[in-house]
């Protein structure tokens, strides 16, 4: 296999420094956020919360990723869910929310040299001053943006490298500008600014236009580049990052996507980073792209969790390149398809990796991908310049094998001993040719099997100094939903679940105009949900328990399911709609603000049942469309309401 004889058909190709080195490489990265997506990974028990974070961060064990890109929680929706801001209101600072603080001192415990980068999505609503928009006081957006940065450094020790515009929306010069200004004032010249987090257009023209703005700005980030920039952006001279890529199914061809992407963004495209949306997929897999993260760990309550191929994919560049390192010059295509690449530490290391995935197992979410030919090849490999004193490199292979459907992945083979290597490669590999010998296949004992969601399930909220701002399981998919401490309460809910968003947030997606935390199986059909509430909205309060909710993400405005309502105003609604359209039935219920009720929710095939404090209030058939959902607590619009002693119990 490796070094047969060299025949007559072997195309030759040269690593050389000879004439000097490429870009300069930045590292691959995994982004948590945008939104939500790390949400069950907070609640593993040990060891299996540990061992997910080695499979991703640890050098020389899994994907010992370089960057860590979070997001800046805006209290909005952003994808599978809403981050908690660490500014909810103008007048209001903490630094100890959501679990993006506690990911990021998780992934630099295991590699203190991992690059930090964040991004907002959307914003607390405060910040538009009424409208939906961040730039209209652009001093005040970098005023709230430099201040999570100086947060992250003042209570977790967090050096953040790098900092973004708007996720996939407008960018502004002035507020560019004025961010620069902002972050060198506060003692922050060393954090750069990424922008824009979109296309490379037009970004690229205003750098060139704007030497004020290409001042400020340091790198070009661009999302699902396809492999290819555009002649604008190499002409700025600015680094060029694919700042957000992959987000594809973790299965076998998810990773041949990663594969391909990771050579071919620096061989077609100069990208010297690239970051996976998402690090892990850490979120109920039916909110939108589910699994979609390098591996999966979505059952916090079983412990399972999948090392899935792209992990192992990653690995191939990550355990033997470091940022800082550099591309050579000599990277490129390969005569039947596929592509290499190398790297060198400047101090005599040299790493090559080569991906021969063919067109069929290698297309990502987006965008498109053009039809390619490829076929199985004898590639001959000449060491050259400070490399042809080479006298050994360790190989790490990668077999997709779709035929037999057993592919193996991240194999030692035996070293080879020669200046110079030829490889017969077949479709659908990945090989990496190293001098770096520390590469290692980590491994833990299997975790648990997987289970349903539990289907009896509780939660009082009675934590002292919980750990994480948010109760286990909760996914909050419009508003914020934080644990809380009542100190004058003289009876039993001292200790509640508050939503806390009171006012639309500047909206990256649609968030729905109800909040709503769902929660459970989403197989779910036949249910009760009971929980205690507390209206503190005097005007028009409203707040419901909910079972079969259809729809959450970016699609929660059409969520579907049963909702009980209560009122301020003294009545109740049964609809069949999160926005509340859809009445099944309504009447009196004598609800006001600031009392606590019980609220119960039956749903049994057709029939369904709500009571209040223990009575029956209404009875009704409805319709079994959706026929499964999640189980799910909120309010009736952006207000505060606060929640206890949640229970589930499924058939
Ligand atoms: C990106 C976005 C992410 C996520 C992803 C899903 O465009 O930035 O937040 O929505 O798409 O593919």
């Amino acid at each position: 296999l490796l070094n047969s004889p060299r025949s007559s058909s072997a195309d030759t190709y040269v690593l050389s420094d000879d004439g000097g080195l490429g870009r300069d490489f930045d590292g691959i990265g995994g982004l948590s956020g945008g939104g939500a997506t790390s949400r069950l990974l907070v609640n593993y028990p040990e060891p299996h919360r540990s061992q997910i974070l080695d499979y991703l961060f640890k050098p020389n064990f899994g994907a010992s990723l370089h960057i860590l890109k979070v997001e800046i929680g805006g209290d909005g929706q952003t994808t599978d869910g809403t981050e908690p801001s660490h500014m909810h209101y103008e007048d209001d600072e903490n630094y100890f929310r959501g679990y993006e603080w506690w990911l990021m001192k998780e992934a630099k415990k295991r590699n203190p040299d991992i690059v930090l980068t964040a991004l907002p999505w959307s914003f607390p609503g405060w910040l538009g001053r009424g409208k939906d928009w961040p730039y209209d006081f652009p001093d005040v957006t970098a005023d709230y943006v430099v201040k999570w940065i100086l947060g992250a450094k003042k209570y977790h020790d967090l050096h953040i490298q790098y900092v973004g515009i708007w996720n996939e929306r407008d960018f502004d010069v002035k507020y560019i500008k004025l961010l620069r200004y902002t972050l060198d004032k506060s003692g922050l010249e060393e954090v750069r600014i990424i922008a824009s987090d979109n296309l490379w257009e037009p970004i690229a023209q205003s750098l060139l236009l704007d030497p004020e703005l290409s001042g400020a700005v340091d790198v070009i980030g661009a999302h699902y580049p396809g492999t290819k920039t555009v002649p604008q952006a190499l002409k700025t001279l600015k680094k060029l990052w694919a700042s957000e890529d992959y987000s594809t199914y973790n299965d076998a061809m998810g990773a041949g996507c990663w594969a391909r992407i990771l050579n071919q963004n620096y061989v077609n495209g100069q990208m010297t980073s690239t970051i996976s949306w998402n690090l892990v997929a850490s979120y109920y897999e039916e909110l939108p792209f589910g699994r979609c993260g390098l591996m999966t760990a979505q059952e916090p309550w079983s412990g399972n969790y999948v090392v899935s191929p792209p992990i192992w994919i990653t690995a191939h560049t990550t355990q033997f390149t470091q940022p800082g390192w550099t591309y050579l010059r000599t990277v490129g295509h390969l005569a039947n398809g596929g592509s290499y690449v190398a790297l060198t530490d400047g101090k005599g290391n040299l790493t090559v990796v080569i991906e021969t995935m063919t067109h069929d197992h290698s297309a990502c979410i987006r965008p498109p991908l053009p039809a390619f030919n490829l076929t199985s090849q004898t590639a001959t490999f000449n060491l050259r310049g400070s490399f042809a004193s080479v006298k050994e490199l360790q190989v790490w292979r990668s077999q997709f094998n779709f035929k037999t459907q057993k592919p193996s992945f991240f194999e030692k083979l035996t070293a080879l001993v020669n200046g110079s290597f030829t490889l017969d490669l077949a479709e659908d590999e990945v090989y990496t040719l190293t001098t770096v010998t520390t590469g290692r296949k980590g491994s833990y004992a299997d975790p648990p099997p997987p289970a349903r969601f539990p289907k009896a399930y509780k939660d009082n909220f009675d934590v002292q100094d919980p750990p994480f701002s948010e109760a286990p399981n909760f996914a909050d998919q419009t508003g914020v939903f934080e644990y809380f401490v009542n100190t004058t309460d003289p009876g039993p809910h001292v200790f509640t679940m508050r939503q806390v968003v009171t006012q639309r947030p500047v909206t990256w997606t649609a968030d729905a105009d109800q909040t709503i935390s769902v929660i459970g199986d989403y197989k779910w059909q036949n249910l009760s949900v009971t929980c205690d509430v507390f209206m503190e909205n005097l005007k028009n309060g409203g707040i419901f328990v909910a079972a079969r909710v259809s729809k959450g993400g970016q699609d929660v405005r059409r969520a579907k399911g049963v909702f009980f309502w209560v009122f301020v105003n003294g009545t109740y609604k049964v609809t069949s709609d999160i926005a509340g359209q859809a009445v099944l039935a309504e009447g009196k219920s004598g609800t006001e603000a600031f009392t606590w009720y019980t609220l119960s929710l039956t749903v049994e095939g057709q029939k369904a049942t709500g009571m209040l404090n223990g009575k029956v209030l209404w009875a009704k058939s409805v319709q079994l469309q959706p026929p499964n959902g999640w189980a799910a607590i909120g309010t009736a619009s952006f207000e505060l309401a606060q929640f206890d002693n949640f229970s589930v119990v499924a058939e």
